[in-house]
């Protein structure tokens, strides 16, 4: 496989091995491409390995066998330093807690990251502002977590993850524990907020109503993709290989 320059993500022959007696394999020879600006969802039933193989994406664990590109760089022999730094500056992540820090505001929590990246606090006030109006809090930027809903949290949560622009957005269930309105509209937020700036997004989630808001839907089953299906217009439309998995 060769790299093409709008691949963003690259998996080649990826396998995630847990275990040192008995052995789960969790992923079994994953290989994939995500173009940069895509929007893909990955579902499958519980256990199926989505967690490990976005948390392999998200530099927060690595794989037994097999490599990861990420922005052309081969992760695999990357150093730590660059590891975290591809960690800070290129990815964004909400998982399905939104692990706000309860004693700031909405706005404390947004400017952090970029607190933590040394830009001032004027600028990280600005953008914050502009990144909770973007998510429809404008008038919530002084609320703290316990003044604010489970979807308006996770809203904050968006916001936060955006904060250093980073390229790759991934989210674990991230609309878990919210009712079905709320996901929905978190969903919607998303396309959205990816139309808009064309950052990379990739969701797990095991509810395909949420999954059909993006453009690409990945199913693993134990371990491995069997099926992915591609928007056309309004309808999605399934590729070939899905029969024979199937
Ligand atoms: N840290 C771990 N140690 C051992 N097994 C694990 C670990 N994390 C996940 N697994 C196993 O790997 C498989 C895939 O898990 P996971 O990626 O969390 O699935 P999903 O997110 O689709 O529910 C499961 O069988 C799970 O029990
Ligand atoms: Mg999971």
């Amino acid at each position: 496989m060769n790299n093409r320059d709008d691949d963003i993500i690259v998996l080649k022959d990826l396998s995630k091995i847990y275990g040192d007696g008995v052995q789960v394999r969790a992923l079994d020879g994953i290989s994939l491409r995500i173009k940069a600006g895509e929007f893909v969802a990955i579902v499958g039933p519980s256990g199926s390995g989505k967690s490990t193989l976005l948390n392999m994406i998200g530099l927060l664990d690595t794989p037994s066998q097999g490599h990861i590109t990420l922005k052309g760089i081969d992760v695999s022999r990357a150093s730590p330093d660059e590891r975290a730094r591809l960690r800070n500056q290129e990815l964004g992540f909400v998982f399905q807690y939104h692990h706000l820090i309860p004693e700031f505001t909405a706005l404390e929590n947004v400017m952090m990251p970029m607190l933590i990246a040394n830009k001032s606090k004027a600028e990280a006030h600005l953008r914050a502002e502009e990144l909770l109006a973007s998510v429809g809090l404008g008038d919530r930027l002084h609320s703290r977590p316990n003044q604010l809903s489970g979807g308006q949290n996770q809203r904050v949560a968006v916001a936060r993850a955006l904060a250093n622009d980073p390229s790759i957005v991934i989210g674990d269930e991230l609309t878990g524990n919210l009712d079905t309105k709320s996901s929905q509209l978190i969903y919607n937020l998303l396309r959205e907020l990816n139309r808009k700036i064309n950052q990379t997004f990739i969701l797990v989630t095991h509810d395909m109503t949420l999954a059909e808001k993006t453009d690409r839907i990945l199913r693993i089953v134990d371990g491995k993709i069997v099926c992915e299906m591609k928007r056309v217009g309004e309808d999605f439309v399934t590729t070939d290989y899905c029969e024979r998995a199937e």
